[in-house]
């Protein structure tokens, strides 16, 4: 058996899904039987409507509440946007970044991400940033030069200090919501790239504490075996992460012992 070195995280995008009354129910869930998961940090990201209301069912208790995007100014002429300190008001400790569905969708460049993870880390809040190639990407022999392009470009420039408080997603774009998963194999290999990259942008030692979650169709069947491999520390979990039971067995298996 082997030790973890970093301590789990597993976050849950609950995407445009619940109203504040579901997300409260959702949240009590977890809540409630997540009492035994002391070894592993646990993260929910409703909408933002919902925040307020999961921030409530959530005092007291060591789940972590995150947003799932946000703007890089702190106010401003800035329409339908959302700024950090608005979510820091509302208790948010985390924020996802950069997700595909962001910059696929709603055109977020490499570039907006690497504002706003800035904003992010000088704000307080922990980015939790999204990175990974579509399958066209994949096919074509590219996925560690998209994926490590990305990643250089989200944390360019960032001190030491900033870089370790930083959680990325490695989220393969061919992945998510398709119910096709990366093979824990195919994952790992793409976490240890980044990680080398980490090294080459900071140093082993902080390298070596940066959690790298894999996200894309992680489910309680196939959750124990990507969470076993030596450089998957976590998950950042869509779908599942709207079921409380399903939620909390992908958590239990990332503190479950590895055998190695
Ligand atoms: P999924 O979504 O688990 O539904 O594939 C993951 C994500 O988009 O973060």
């Amino acid at each position: 058996m082997t030790q973890r070195v970093r301590r789990p995280i597993i976050a849950g995008n609950w995407k445009m899904y619940t109203t504040p009354p579901e997300g409260r129910t959702l949240a009590r869930a977890i809540r409630t039987q997540a009492g035994e998961l002391s070894q592993v940090d646990l993260v929910l990201c409703p909408p933002f409507t919902s925040l307020s209301a999961v921030a409530e069912c959530l005092q007291h208790s060591t789940i972590g509440l995150g947003a799932q995007n946000m703007h890089w100014e702190m106010e401003g002429t800035c329409t339908g946007e959302v700024s950090a300190k608005m979510l820091l008001t509302v208790g948010c400790q985390y924020v996802i970044l950069g997700h595909s569905e962001r910059r696929t969708s709603f055109g977020e460049t490499d570039e907006m991400v690497h504002r706003k993870v800035r904003t992010a880390l000088a704000s307080g809040l922990i980015p939790i940033v999204c990175v990974g190639e579509t399958l066209a990407q994949r096919e074509a022999g590219q996925t560690d030069q998209v994926v490590c392009m990305q990643v250089r470009e989200a944390l360019s420039d960032l001190s030491a200090v900033d870089l370790v408080r930083v959680v990325l997603a490695y989220e393969p774009v061919w992945a998510i919501g398709t119910g096709r998963v990366a093979t824990p194999d195919q994952a790992n290999a793409v976490h240890r790239r980044i990680r080398a990259l980490l090294v080459e942008l900071s140093d082993e030692e902080a390298a070596g504490r940066i959690r790298i979650q894999y996200g894309g169709s992680v489910k309680p069947e196939n959750a124990a075996a990507l969470l076993a491999e030596p450089d998957i520390d976590g998950a950042l979990v869509g779908g599942a992460s709207l079921k409380a039971d399903a939620f909390l067995e992908i958590a239990r298996a990332a503190v479950s012992p590895r055998v190695s």
